[in-house]
């Protein structure tokens, strides 16, 4: 079995054993160099991933309902989260933009097959975008899109699987939420020190300046790796035993 089908059985083994919770299984898909960053400035798209790695990005895009982005990077990178490296169908494109800041000539904007799904806070009644579908939802303390809030709508809308492909702020928030269930990560053998995909997961490190620090984090766990080309890829199930943001 190479890689590819390996990530499909054990990805369709985990969605089928995960519980209706109103909530799609979670899947965190993106790709960062050695030192953990996934652009070289915050804003700026850069091109990680090896050529087998992007086909295997695709694919996951395949296995999920839909695929969930922030802002920032519709922004930046103008994606259109289609499935093009790989034969299978394209999920359903959903982006977390509180402000509504999403340009009218956004790609995404321009799906011929779906139209785009946005999650906002601000009260979207009277908006138009063609080629948006826009909800206005609860926010969080932050003032942005409450993530469970976020879930149980798409849940309802039939989404039961969901790729979260970032930015950094989205992943931050999704781990530190502790709602994300599978990680399948790509890693390129280079070192960029640019815009990192997690920042600070907000761990209580404790008082006790004596003690060395146990702080309880999101884990892999069981947690796999293999090579792919010249990317090395992890993947594996998230355990966030004590973890509390
Ligand atoms: N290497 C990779 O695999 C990869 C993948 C994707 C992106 N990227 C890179 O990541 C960078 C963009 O990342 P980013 O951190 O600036 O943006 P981001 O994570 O894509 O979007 C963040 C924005 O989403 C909105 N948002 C709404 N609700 C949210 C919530 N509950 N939690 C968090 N954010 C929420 C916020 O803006 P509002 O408050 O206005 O709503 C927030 O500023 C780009 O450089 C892009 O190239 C890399």
């Amino acid at each position: 079995m190479n890689l590819n089908q390996q990530i499909e059985e054990w990805l369709s083994t985990n969605k089928n054993a995960f519980h209706a919770r109103e909530r799609p299984f979670v899947t965190l898909s993106y790709a960062q160099s050695l030192d953990g960053s996934i652009a070289l400035r915050c804003n700026e798209p850069l091109a990680l991933s090896g050529e087998q790695s992007l086909r295997l990005t695709h694919q996951l895009r395949s296995m999920h309902d839909g695929i969930l982005v922030g802002i920032g990077t519709v922004l930046s990178d103008d994606p259109q989260l289609t499935v093009r490296h790989w034969i299978g169908h394209n999920p359903q494109p959903i982006v977390l933009d509180s402000q509504l800041r999403i340009p009218a000539k956004a790609r995404l904007c321009c799906r011929a097959d779906k139209r785009c799904w946005v999650l906002t806070t601000v009260d979207s009644q009277d908006v138009v975008i063609e080629g948006l579908e826009i909800t206005a939802l609860e926010g969080n303390a932050e003032g942005q899109v409450c993530l469970q809030g976020a879930l149980k709508l798409l849940w309802n809308r039939g989404i039961k699987s969901l790729m979260v492909e970032g930015g950094a702020n989205v992943i931050n928030a999704f781990l530190k939420a502790r709602l994300v269930d599978a990680l399948v990560l790509t890693i390129t053998p280079q070192f960029v020190g640019g815009y990192k995909a997690v920042n600070n997961l907000g761990s209580d490190s404790g008082d006790d300046a004596s003690k060395p620090l146990r702080c309880a984090f999101p884990k892999l766990k069981p947690f796999f790796s293999e090579r792919l080309g010249d990317d090395l890829i992890v993947w594996g199930n998230l355990d966030y035993g004590d973890y509390a943001a």
